[in-house]
């Protein structure tokens, strides 16, 4: 695998392999048994948003597998004073064997890939956060031993996240319903896709699409960049929330997914979020197996 952009590029069967070797690698960390698979490489880590998860499970992620990482701040490198990123690509690809970017649009990703000659990984765009969700396709499996015949339920704001798990969950086998208000749907293109290539519904109705389902996912009413945003999406977003109410009509065993962080009592209530907080903590660790199968596979295997 050559780069991770989203999860749209990457086949059923690759999106497997990753999942496999994520497990195997947890398996491996919790026994001690360590793997030195990117030694001596290096992976720069540019972020122009905020980030715990991503950031800590990448770092740590590239020191279990023998390698280092850099924390590039886009507020203290050159690209935040205007350097093309076709220069920043070109630069980089001479001293990093990978570089792993959190942005705003999905082009300055795409753009460090063409223009750049190592590996890019995607930690999350305004278009989709594909590490993320190899992270929570990883936990479903989990828990409930596969993906595939699962109903997986998203409630509220149509963003990056809802974006990549229509793709990671229609190419995983599973059913896919999206419960948004008029105006805040996931991505046009993304849906009709979806609706062609598997099971997918998106309504205004959180009870219809909360029916029977075993995964219920829900982020933030506001995301970041969106900040200017946020007194006026608490509104329009109030009644997309996963609450005790929403629990009742999905399957009984269903399991609460949130890529964190919350924020209790909008998009999801506290009774509900401390009642999973197993499987949503479950998840958060995830990241770090899952990120380490996607760097071994984008920088390692050559
Ligand atoms: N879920 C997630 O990507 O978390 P961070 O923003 O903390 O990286
Ligand atoms: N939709 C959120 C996801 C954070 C992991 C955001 O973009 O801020």
């Amino acid at each position: 695998m050559k780069h991770l952009l989203k999860l749209m590029d990457l086949s059923q069967k690759e999106i497997t392999q990753i999942l496999n070797l994520a497990d195997q690698l947890k398996f491996e960390k919790k026994n001690g048994i360590e793997h030195h698979l990117l030694k001596g490489k290096t992976l720069g880590m540019i972020f122009s948003k905020s980030s715990t998860r991503t950031r800590v499970s990448f770092e740590v992620g590239m020191y279990d597998l023998g390698g280092s990482a850099l924390f590039l701040s886009s507020r203290d490198l050159q690209i935040g004073r205007g350097e093309p990123v076709e220069d920043t690509a070109r630069v980089l690809s001479r001293y990093l064997d990978g570089i792993m970017i959190r942005t705003f649009a999905q082009k300055e990703v795409e753009d460090l890939a063409e223009y750049g000659s190592i590996p890019i990984i995607n930690g999350l765009t305004d278009y989709c956060h594909p590490c993320q969700v190899l992270a929570d396709l990883m936990t479903i499996r989990e828990y409930k031993g596969a993906c595939a015949g699962n109903k997986l339920c998203y409630i509220g704001d149509g963003n990056n996240m809802t974006n990549s798990l229509i793709v990671g969950g229609i190419k995983m086998g599973m059913e896919v319903s999206v419960a948004c208000p008029k105006g805040y749907e996931p991505d046009a293109e993304i849906m009709a896709w979806a609706k062609e290539n598997g099971k997918f519904t998106c309504t205004e109705d959180v009870m219809e699409a909360a029916k029977d389902a075993d995964v219920l996912y829900t982020d933030v009413w506001a995301s970041m960049g969106q900040e200017s945003e946020a007194e006026a999406r608490k509104k329009i977003f109030k009644n997309y929330q996963i609450n005790a109410e929403v629990m009742k009509v999905a399957d009984e065993k269903a399991m609460v997914l949130h890529c964190l962080p919350a924020h209790r009592e909008e998009e999801i209530t506290a009774e509900v979020f401390e009642a999973h907080a197993k499987e949503i903590f479950d998840e958060a660790e995830n990241r770090l197996h899952a990120q380490k199968a996607v760097l071994v596979k984008c920088l390692g295997e050559k």
